[in-house]
């Protein structure tokens, strides 16, 4: 069967966390969008580890798959790779044909647009991995796929098409200098030499095929959703977004796998017990309107651990936005939650949650479709009685009824209001600090 991991919210919802958890019962992860602006931990006895490309279900000796709607950056990937080495893990990583390559230019290049427009409100505070451009470049029909890093000539032939381009922009539209980014024979030389350890490594593959015979004999697949719902090109914030579908349609867009076949699996959207943002757009649930809730967004950061993953910037903060979580579970259809860093919220004077928005005199259950009109919306909150700090150890030791009752409340709410159970509740980074109700792999009616 399959469970696809999708992100709820913003993003960094704690995604790596539950692929680990129930990575255990898959036989292969495979991610299938995004590329080296994901960030996910994992954290396993103690020891952590942060991925950005290879899937999270490494820790657990598990193949990882890059699918075909995957961006892959060699450099990162291979770095990454020898590092996990290094700290004793023995990734499998094998990557799709189809999947598109992120070049040196995409990635000047998603600097350069942001610098662009560094006096705007049109900054997205981008990762800077080059990701928008690169899926530009695919929808643009100009892209180099990862099948085409193994043929030398037609390897030349993309570049010599496409670098003049990129060249032409930045000397041209942006008035700057092109430099070793936009050199053919630099980028020929190195980008050979990647095909060749793609093929000395096996690890390229036709990655629906490869998943979907797995599936026939009954393997388990796990999809590693990145980014999240309000950051998805088609659902999300437009156009402060990344640029692919982190929601559950793009597990199947993004792999090869029908999506008949993904819709028959568990679809699990991961929430966070509050909200984080990196980089820009609105968050009606913002928690920054007066110096009292300045200071708590503060607690709650410093106490989350609310800097990015591969930025280091710190997370913007606000109350949990059910409108939000709404939409994410229609979008995706969840069949379950997961709720995370319900040990963060512990101990607070207050726990609010923005329930539904006013808009022009009118109350909204979900989202309004422009991001522009989303500003708008002022959030109605509903306040919740707060619970105690405790051993969140214990807590995870002895299961859900251990939970706070004021806790417990607060996850109800959440079931009712997006129609779905909760399988599983986190309550500390660590593997171990997780509460399970449900193992999505052994949900298979
Ligand atoms: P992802 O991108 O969705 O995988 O999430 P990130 O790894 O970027 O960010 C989540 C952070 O919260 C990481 O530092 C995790 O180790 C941590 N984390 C995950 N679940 C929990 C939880 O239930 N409680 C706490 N306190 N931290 C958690
Ligand atoms: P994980 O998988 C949170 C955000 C960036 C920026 C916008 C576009 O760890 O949850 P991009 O570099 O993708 O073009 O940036 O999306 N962003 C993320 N925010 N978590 C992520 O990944 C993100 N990946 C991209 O901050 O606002
Ligand atoms: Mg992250």
């Amino acid at each position: 069967m399959t469970v696809t991991i999708v992100g709820s919210q913003l993003g960094d919802e704690g995604k790596g966390a539950l692929v680990d958890l129930w990575g255990g019962d898959a036989d292969v992860v495979a991610r299938y969008q995004g590329g080296d602006n994901a960030g996910h931990t994992v954290v396993e006895d103690g020891t952590e580890y942060k991925l950005s490309l290879v899937p999270s279900g490494a820790v657990r000796g598990k193949i990882g798959v890059l699918g075909n709607g995957c961006v892959v950056n060699p450099r990162t990937l291979f770095s990454e790779i020898d590092t996990l080495r290094e700290r004793g893990l023995d990734p499998d990583v094998r990557v799709a044909r189809r999947a598109h390559v992120i070049m040196p230019y995409h990635r000047r290049l998603d600097g350069i647009e942001e610098e662009a427009k560094a006096d705007s409100d049109m900054t997205v505070g981008t990762t800077g991995r080059g990701i928008g451009p690169t899926y530009e470049d695919k929808v643009g029909r100009r892209g180099i796929r990862v099948g085409d890093l193994l043929d030398p000539e037609v390897l030349r032939q993309r570049l010599e098409y496409v670098v003049p381009q990129k060249r032409a922009v930045i000397e041209n539209v942006y008035d700057l200098e092109a430099g070793e980014e936009c050199d053919v024979e630099a980028l020929f030389e190195e980008f050979v030499e990647v095909g060749e350890r793609l093929r000395a490594e096996n690890m390229t593959v036709r990655c629906g095929d490869f998943l979907a015979e797995r599936h026939d004999d009954g393997e388990n697949l796990m999809f590693e959703g990145a980014q999240g719902t309000l950051i998805d090109i088609d659902h999300g914030s437009y156009p402060y977004v990344t640029s692919s579908n982190p929601t559950a349609g793009g597990a199947s867009t993004g792999t090869g796998v029908g999506p008949t076949v993904v819709g028959r699996g568990e679809v699990v959207g991961i929430v966070k017990a509050y909200l984080s943002r990196v980089g820009e757009g609105p968050m009606p649930t913002e928690l920054k309107d007066d110096d009292r809730e300045e200071e708590l967004a503060d607690v709650i950061r410093e106490k989350g651990g609310e800097f990015g993953t591969v930025t280091g910037r710190p997370r913007r903060i606000g109350w949990l936005d059910m409108p939000m979580l709404r939409h994410a579970a229609r979008v995706s259809g969840f069949t379950g939650i997961a709720v995370n860093h319900l040990d963060v919220l512990a101990g607070l004077d207050e726990v609010k949650v923005g329930h539904s928005y006013q808009l022009d005199g009118e109350e909204l259950l979900t989202m309004p479709a422009t991001t522009e009109r989303w500003a708008e919306c002022e959030p109605t909150l509903r306040e919740f009685e707060p619970w105690p700090e405790v051993d969140w150890a214990d807590v995870a030791a002895e299961g859900y009824e251990a939970i706070p009752e004021n806790g417990r409340a607060y996850l109800d709410y959440l079931t009712e209001e997006m129609g779905v159970p909760v399988y599983a509740v986190g309550v500390g980074p660590d593997r171990a600090e997780t509460v399970e109700l449900v193992n999505p792999f052994e949900n298979d009616g």
